[in-house]
């Protein structure tokens, strides 16, 4: 069947829409253009031409799973991070442009040859893009989900930092020995959505990323309580641990961290002003 680039979009288009999928057009263009290998410009300025049936095929497909809530990245396995693509799958978080800030504040506190811990590295999206912004850096990646570590390991070795950085899964940093390892820096984008608060997320988070990455328990808090209680003893005198906190968190979590331990920097805020970004400095 002859279909046009203009035709499969506008099709494509409805259906996503009828199925509640937000910026529905723009997405069936993200689509195509993923199958097609192609940029946007190219579906605008071909629009009359006709699509292969084995693209037909492939492009029902994606649409029909999209529109049944998988998120576009799964379907692409690929999501922009810090201007570079990182290979994302079901096992891992998709990077969010918040983590975004993370990295920033992490690069602002890092000289070269900073050694630095990132835990629950999921995509390995802050570890990896860390090693590509600071010379000499090097990093352990570690992350509870062996299926992570793995897509990690592929991200490092894609970007090409595999050398400068270590996998370990573990839970939290109990693998880790403290005489063996001292960092200038943690840095932690933890799973903190409450519990309660998980049936409220939009499908495509809550029934397809891993719970794992979303959800620590009941309250929400349970890795961030263990990062500030057990990385004091892996950073070296006035070294850092930032972490990234969910969007009601800014004020429990200012109560949770101990002043005789931390002296609290800064809670940057987001680019909606939601205190999100937890930078301090071990005393
Ligand atoms: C919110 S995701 C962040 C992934 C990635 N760093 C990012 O910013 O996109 C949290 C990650 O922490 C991992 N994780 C959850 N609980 C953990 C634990 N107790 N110890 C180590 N990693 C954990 C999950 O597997 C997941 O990859």
């Amino acid at each position: 069947m002859n279909i046009s680039i203009a035709e499969a979009l506008r099709s494509a288009g409805q259906i996503l829409d009828r199925a509640g999928v937000p910026e529905a057009r723009r997405e069936a263009g993200s689509l195509l253009s993923f199958i097609l290998g192609k940029d946007r410009t190219f579906l605008i300025s071909h629009a009359e031409d006709q699509l292969s049936e084995d693209a037909v095929r492939r492009f029902r497909e994606y649409v029909e799973r999209r529109a049944a809530g998988e998120p576009l990245q799964y379907i692409t396995g690929v999501q922009d991070f810090f201007g570079r693509e990182f290979r994302v799958t079901p096992d891992v978080l998709i990077p969010r442009p918040e983590t975004e800030l993370l990295v920033e504040a992490a690069i602002e506190l890092s000289g070269p040859g900073a050694f630095i811990c990132d835990v629950g590295t999921g995509s390995g999206c802050i570890a990896v893009t860390l090693l590509r912004e600071i010379d000499h850096a090097r990093a352990i990646a570690v992350d509870k989900s062996p299926a992570a570590i793995e897509v990690a390991k592929l991200n490092a070795r894609n970007l090409s930092v595999a050398d400068r950085l270590e996998f370990l899964v573990s839970d939290c940093m109990d693998a880790l020995d403290s005489n063996r390892y001292q960092f200038d820096l943690v840095v932690s984008n933890p799973p903190y959505v409450a519990e309660a608060m998980m049936a409220g997320l939009q499908r495509e988070v809550r029934d397809h990323e891993p719970l794992v990455a979303l959800s620590p328990g009941p309250d929400g808090l349970s890795v961030i309580r263990r990062l500030l209680r057990d990385t004091p003893i892996f950073l070296k005198a006035n070294g850092h641990l930032i972490m990234e906190i969910g969007f009601d968190q800014g004020e429990t979590v200012k109560e949770l961290i101990d002043d005789d331990v931390w002296r609290l920097v800064e809670i940057k805020p987001d680019l909606q002003s939601i205190p999100r970004i937890v930078v301090l400095r071990k005393k």
